[in-house]
C-alpha cells in the first residue's frame, strides 16, 4: 500500500535531509506509485514546504526540482490510491488551512466523512478528498484551543477509527515528527544526531541498521536526539527493543541488473543457501512448531497471494511426507471458518512480510477461539511473527519487486523442513529417513541454480512465442498445480496476460472448451513418478489435438512425451526438490513476458507489496 518515512536530524551533525529523505522515499516505491510528496522544515527558514503530485518519485522530484530544497525535519509518501483518483490535490502530505501542519498517512480512516464534516462546520478548509486531510484539520484544530502538539495528536488519534500508520509534522516544534500506529506498519530507525520512521526497513538501511518495530496501538514521537514512544497512556520502554538488521545496503539495491525481479529470481540459490542454514542453526524453531503441529487435531494453513500458494505446497507435502490432511484457505476468506479452529487446532499464518491484514485479520480471529498459531515470515519482529506462538523466519532477505519471487521458495523450503519435522515428532518417518530428506534440502539453491542455467535459453524462445498471446493455461498434477497456480500468478502480475492455472485432470471439466488453434497450455512436470508422467500424458493428448500449442517445462523424464511442441528441461530434482528447479523458470518467463511487453515488472500497474487494507 502506501509508503510513509519521516526523518529529522541535528543540522549540524547531517545537513539537509532531503537527499536522504528521497532516498528513503524511492526505497519504499514498491508499496505504491500513483503520486509522491514530500513536506518538510526549509533549512533556516520559519516556512513549511510542501511539494507533492501526481506520478512516480523521480518524476515528482524533477518537476517540483525537490532535490535543490533544504530541510531539516521532513516527512513523504509515496501513495497508492484508495480514496480519491491519484491527482496532486490527492497526493500526500495533507496540510492544515494555514499551512502549517503537513501528514502523511498509511491506511484508511474509517469515520473521515464525519469529522470532515464536523470540521467543515467549524470552518475549516479541505483541498483535497482524502479520508487522511482530516487529521491535519484536527491537530490544527486542538492546537488552536491550546493544546500542546502531543496532547493534540493523543487527541486525534483517539478520534480516528480504521487502519494508520501516520507521520506529521508541525512547524511549531520544527525538530519533531509525530507517528502512530494501528495495524499498518511502522518502523524506527534509530540513529546518531537522528531519527527516523519509516514503512520499512530497506528504506532506512542507508541510514540506520538499528530498527524498532513499533507495535499496534502504539504513537509517540521522534527528535534527533529523542525517542517517546506510548501505549495507552503509558510510557513504552524502547531500548530493550532495538534490533541490528543484518540485510545489507546491496541486497536492497539492483547491484546491476535491470530489475529488482530478475536480480530476486537470480539470487534464489543464495536465500534458499540461507535459509537452509538458517534454519539448521535456529532448529528449535522448527522443532517447537512442529510439536505444536504435532498436538493438534485440526491443521489450518492460510496466506494471501504467493505464500497462499506456499501453504498449497506444504498441504501436499504434509499429505505426502507426513501422513496428515491439512485445511489450506485464502486468508481473507477466513470468516468462512468462523466455527472452526480452537483449543486442538493449529494455525499456519504464512507472509513474507509478516503485515499483510488479511493474514493478520484470520490468525487474531483463530488465536480468539485459542487456535495455536506458527508463523512463516521474512521480516523480523514484524506483526504476524509476533502475534504468533512460535514463528519461523526465512532468511531471504529484502524483497523489493511487488511480485514475490525468492521469498516463495524460502517459505515452501522452511515449510517442508516443518512437515519433515512433524513427520518425526509423529513417528511416521524416523530419524534416518528425516536426515536423509533434510541433507536432500541442503540441494535446494543447487536445483535453483541448475533450473535457471538449463532453462534460461528456452525460455527466451517461448517467450517470444507467448508475448503475443491474450490468454494461457498452466496445467500441473500433484505438486505442479500449487506451482502452476503461482506461475499463473506471476505472468498475470508482471506482463498483463491472462494466465489461468488449473488442476490438469480437471481442465476437461470446463476450461478446454477455450481451446483452438495454437491456445498455449503450459504443463508442469513436477513429479518423476511414472503415474504422474502418464497421465499428464493424456492431459496433453486432449489439447493438442484440440489444437493447442503445448509447452512442458520441468523434470527431463517428461522428455519424449508425445503431443509436445516445445519442451523446457530443468534437469532431473527428486519430487521434494522440484518446486526450486521448476519455480525459477516460470518466474523468468513472467518475468521476459513483462519485460518484452514494455511493462515494468517491478512495479506492476494497481499492485502493491504489502496489503494492508482489507
Ligand atoms: C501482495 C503482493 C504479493 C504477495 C501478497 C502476500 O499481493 O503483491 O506478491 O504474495 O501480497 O504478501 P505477504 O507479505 O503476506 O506474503
Amino acid at each position: 500500500m502506501c509508503g510513509i518515512v519521516g526523518i529529522t536530524a541535528d543540522p549540524l551533525i547531517t545537513g539537509n535531509i532531503i537527499p536522504q529523505l528521497i532516498d528513503s522515499l524511492k526505497r519504499l516505491e514498491y508499496r505504491g506509485y500513483d503520486s509522491a510528496g514530500f513536506a518538510f522544515i526549509e533549512c533556516g527558514a520559519d516556512k513549511l514546504l510542501v511539494l507533492k503530485d501526481k506520478g512516480k518519485i523521480d518524476s515528482v522530484v524533477k518537476r517540483h526540482r525537490v532535490g535543490s530544497k533544504c530541510g531539516t525535519t521532513g516527512i513523504a509518501h509515496t501513495r497508492w490510491a484508495t480514496h480519491g483518483p491519484p491527482s496532486q490535490r490527492n497526493a500526500h502530505p495533507h496540510a492544515d488551512c494555514r499551512g502549517e501542519i503537513a501528514v502523511a498517512h498509511n491506511g484508511i480512516i474509517k469515520n473521515f466523512a464525519e469529522l470532515r464534516e464536523l470540521l467543515t462546520a467549524k470552518g475549516h478548509r479541505f483541498t483535497s478528498d482524502t479520508d487522511t486531510e482530516v487529521i491535519a484539520h484536527l491537530f490544527e484544530e486542538y492546537i488552536s484551543k491550546g493544546m500542546s502538539g502531543f496532547d493534540a495528536f493523543k487527541k486525534v488519534i483517539s478520534l480516528i477509527e480504521g487502519t494508520y500508520a501516520i507521520v506529521l509534522i508541525h512547524l511549531g516544534e520544527p525538530t519533531r515528527i509525530y507517528f502512530a500506529r494501528h495495524v499498518s506498519p511502522l518502523i524506527i530507525g534509530v540513529g546518531e544526531g537522528f531519527n527516523a520512521v519509516s514503512s520499512d526497513i530497506p528504506s532506512l538501511l542507508p541510514l540506520t541498521r538499528r530498527i524498532i518495530v513499533v507495535r499496534d496501538g502504539e504513537y509517540g514521537y521522534i527528535e534527533p536526539y529523542r525517542i517517546h514512544i506510548e501505549y495507552e497512556g503509558a510510557k513504552a520502554e524502547w531500548r530493550s527493543r532495538i534490533r541490528l538488521v543484518t540485510w545489507s545496503i546491496e541486497s536492497a539495491e539492483k547491484g546491476g541488473y535491470p530489475h529488482f525481479m530478475f536480480k530476486e529470481i537470480m539470487e534464489q540459490p543464495r536465500a534458499l543457501y540461507e535459509t537452509y542454514n538458517g534454519l539448521l542453526s535456529a532448529a528449535a524453531e522448527v522443532d517447537k512448531a512442529a510439536s505444536i503441529i504435532s498436538s493438534a487435531d485440526h491443521i489450518f494453513v492460510t496466506g494471501a497471494g504467493t505464500s497462499y500458494h506456499a501453504g498449497l505446497v506444504f498441504a501436499y507435502y504434509m499429505s505426502t511426507i507426513t501422513r496428515l490432511p491439512v485445511i489450506p484457505f485464502i486468508a481473507s476468506e477466513y470468516k468462512a471458518y468462523e466455527g472452526l479452529g480452537g483449543r486442538r487446532a493449529v494455525l499456519i499464518a504464512i507472509s513474507q512480510s509478516g503485515e499483510t491484514i488479511d493474514t493478520l485479520q484470520a490468525l487474531r480471529a483463530f488465536k480468539a477461539r485459542g487456535t495455536r498459531i506458527v508463523s512463516i515470515s521474512n521480516v523480523i519482529d514484524s506483526t504476524i511473527p509476533r502475534e504468533s506462538h512460535q514463528a519461523i523466519y526465512t532468511r531471504a532477505g529484502p524483497e523489493i519487486g511487488v511480485a514475490a519471487t525468492k521469498t516463495f521458495l524460502t517459505q515452501i523450503l522452511a515449510l517442508t523442513l516443518l512437515s519433515i519435522s512433524t513427520a518425526f515428532t509423529l513417528g511416521t518417518i524416523d530419524s534416518r529417513e528425516k536426515e536423509d530428506m533434510i541433507n536432500e534440502l541442503e540441494k535446494a539453491g543447487k536445483y535453483a541454480a541448475k533450473g535457471i542455467e538449463t532453462s534460461i535459453r528456452r525460455i527466451e524462445t517461448l517467450t517470444d512465442v507467448l508475448k503475443n498471446k491474450t490468454n494461457m493455461y498452466i496445467l500441473g498434477r500433484g505438486l505442479g498445480v500449487p506451482l502452476a497456480y503461482e506461475a499463473a500468478l506471476k505472468v498475470k502480475e508482471v506482463s498483463y496476460i491472462h494466465a489461468e492455472a488449473y488442476p490438469a485432470g480437471e481442465s476437461k471439466h470446463g476450461p478446454i472448451a477455450l481451446i483452438e488453434e495454437d491456445y498455449p497450455v503450459i504443463f508442469i512436470g513436477a513429479s518423476p513418478s511414472k503415474e504422474y508422467i502418464e497421465k499428464l500424458q493424456g492431459n496433453v493428448m486432449e489439447m493438442k489435438s484440440r489444437g493447442a500449442f503445448t509447452i512442458l517445462i520441468g523434470h527431463d523424464a517428461y522428455n519424449g512425451i508425445k503431443g509436445l511442441d516445445y519442451f523446457v528441461s530443468v534437469g532431473n530434482p527428486s519430487e521434494l526438490l522440484a518446486p526450486y528447479a521448476i519455480t525459477p523458470p516460470l518466474q523468468l518467463l513472467a518475468y521476459k513476458l513483462a519485460v518484452s511487453l514494455g511493462r515494468d515488472p517491478d512495479k506492476p500497474r494497481n499492485l502493491a507489496k504489502t496489503v494492508t487494507v482489507e
